[in-house]
């Protein structure tokens, strides 16, 4: 890895590029200079755990693309698409003050031109979880993030453990279709009371903001009496008790093999406690090891 000055932006910040041409044009100059790349895919309204993912694909690689692309395709027609919040001079902001290098903000005619006709099917990891609620979720962004991969080339690309059955569904996907790219993982970043950063936390109410760390502190609980012997089915059942009791909707609250997200079949497997659930109108997932 070639050294480079970090922390330190031009005037400008990070390159912005727009078009498949530039961005290709600007990670070939990176190559040919023998630097390596880490991609942060996000779509946008960034927040300090999209950042933690910044300085992490920094200490990896020469330079970092965040690319910002709110993707269509993995919206359902009632999901919030048109409200999610965009707010790209702020994202790039906060991207300029840690030295990230180059920011990929394609527009949706670049990512899915007329005429686009591929989709995925997934099984495996994908199953059950989310695709239980959200069946259209995993198709929209294991094709925009294996797009992603394939325009920026990345060595590295960095994912949040906070979308944690997207993390192990795009490792995954990368393995299967031998995309030369290492999938790592980031810690989920937590405000000081547990509620895991999102960029939907800004739909909350005060009182909901109040309400929302329910989540954690139940998957807390559930993971502590896991480890005191409790059946992993029996404390998540507790845990969805405490979270219903807080006034939220569950979708699901599942402990899984922590690879495979199969359910738990064997003690001794490792253990995942993942968690949906509604607080009026925002759905909020979280999820912890155990
Ligand atoms: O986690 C997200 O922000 C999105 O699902 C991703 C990975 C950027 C794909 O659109």
């Amino acid at each position: 890895m070639a050294m480079r000055e970090r922390g330190v932006t031009g005037a400008g910040g990070p390159k912005i590029v727009g078009t498949l041409a530039d961005l290709r044009d600007t990670v070939a100059g990176y190559r040919r200079a023998g630097e390596t790349l880490a991609l942060v895919p996000t779509m946008g309204a960034l927040h300090a755990g999209h950042i933690a993912l910044v300085q992490q694909a920094q200490a990896l690689a020469d330079r970092v693309v965040v690319s910002i692309f709110v993707n269509p395709t993995q919206f359902a027609p009632t999901e919030d698409f048109g409200r999610y919040p965009r707010t790209f001079d702020d994202d790039v902001a906060k991207l300029a003050a840690v030295g990230c290098d180059l920011v990929w903000e394609p527009d949706a005619a670049e990512m899915y031109p007329p005429g686009f006709s591929t989709s995925m099917a997934l099984t495996g990891p994908a199953l059950g979880l989310e695709t239980d609620f959200r069946p259209h979720f995993f198709s929209g962004v294991a094709i925009v993030v294996s797009k992603l991969f394939l325009q920026t080339g990345a060595d590295h690309a960095l994912f949040g453990e906070k979308d944690y059955q997207q993390l192990r569904v795009v490792t995954q996907m990368a393995a299967d279709l031998n995309i030369p790219v290492r999938v790592v993982p980031g810690a989920t970043v937590r405000e000081a009371d547990g509620l895991a950063l999102s960029s939907r936390n800004r739909y909350l109410s005060p009182e909901e903001r109040a309400t929302a760390p329910v989540i954690h502190r139940a998957l807390t609980a559930a993971a502590d009496a896991i480890r005191a012997g409790t059946a992993p089915d029996a404390a998540m059942a507790d845990a969805g008790a405490t979270v219903t009791r807080a006034g939220l909707k569950v979708d699901y609250m599942a402990a899984r093999n922590a690879l495979t997200l199969a359910p738990l079949a064997a003690s001794g497997e490792p253990v995942r406690l993942l968690a949906a659930a509604w607080l009026g109108t925002t759905r909020l997932i979280d999820n912890i090891g155990v």
